[in-house]
């Protein structure tokens, strides 16, 4: 970063944007094996958030952003860096925005998620594991990626022939090998409204 660069100090801060929203800010990052669960999570918490709670939720999910952001990037080791390095910065900016923002990117590298955690206020970086074996995850195989890569058409596959580090002191763990996508869903729900996150809307009963 070049010496002549001097940020500016706007007046206006996230504790301020958080006033008119009806939910605190915070970061809810899946991570996990593909096929593991994390995308379908994501959306299912999302869809609840949005429509029971009302909260002002953004998704961003790998397959998606590797189609614009981060369309450049493949899946050597430094360019997995660099999608995390990338993904958190834009997730910093949303967090600062007021949103809760929801991740699901294998990332599997645990000094990359350590460093999007630093980046954020304490407290407003979940790391949430999304914890299947390989062998359900391939026996899943949603988008026939595994079987290409046993076959080695696919080279660097997460499991495979690249490494996951499972996180060391994750928020949480959700086991999609044995509880169903409501249960892991609602567990995500409940530490919400159980740290004052979220809270059930208000409903007006004025009869206006
Ligand atoms: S990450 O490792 O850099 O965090 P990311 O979550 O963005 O990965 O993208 C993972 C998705 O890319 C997988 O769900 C899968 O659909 C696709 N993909 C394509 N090639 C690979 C690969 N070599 N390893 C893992 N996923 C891959």
């Amino acid at each position: 970063m070049s010496d002549y660069i001097i940020p500016h100090q706007h007046p206006i801060s996230q504790a301020d944007r958080t006033l008119i929203k009806q939910h605190q800010p915070l970061l809810i990052w899946l991570t996990g094996l593909s096929g593991s669960g994390k995308s379908t999570i994501a959306s299912a918490l999302e869809l609840r958030l949005n429509k029971e709670f009302g909260v002002h939720t953004y998704l961003l999910d790998g397959d998606n952003i590797r189609t614009g952001l981060n369309a450049d990037l493949g899946f050597s080791d430094s360019d997995r860096e660099e999608n995390i390095r990338r993904i958190g910065e834009v997730t910093k900016l949303m967090v600062d925005a007021g949103l809760i923002v929801i991740t699901a990117f294998i990332s599997p590298f645990q000094c990359d998620r350590d460093r999007v955690r630093a980046l954020l206020p304490t407290g407003q970086f979940w790391e949430v594991y999304v914890d299947c074996p390989l062998e359900i995850c391939e026996q899943r195989d949603p988008k026939r990626l595994y079987a290409k890569a046993r076959l080695g058409q696919i080279p660097e596959f997460t499991g495979i022939s690249s490494p996951y580090e499972a996180p060391l002191s994750p928020e949480m763990v959700l086991t999609t090998h044995t509880e169903t996508l409501e249960s892991c869903v609602n567990q995500i729900i409940q530490k919400l409204l159980e740290e004052k996150i979220i809270s059930y809307p208000q409903f007006d009963q004025s009869g206006d």
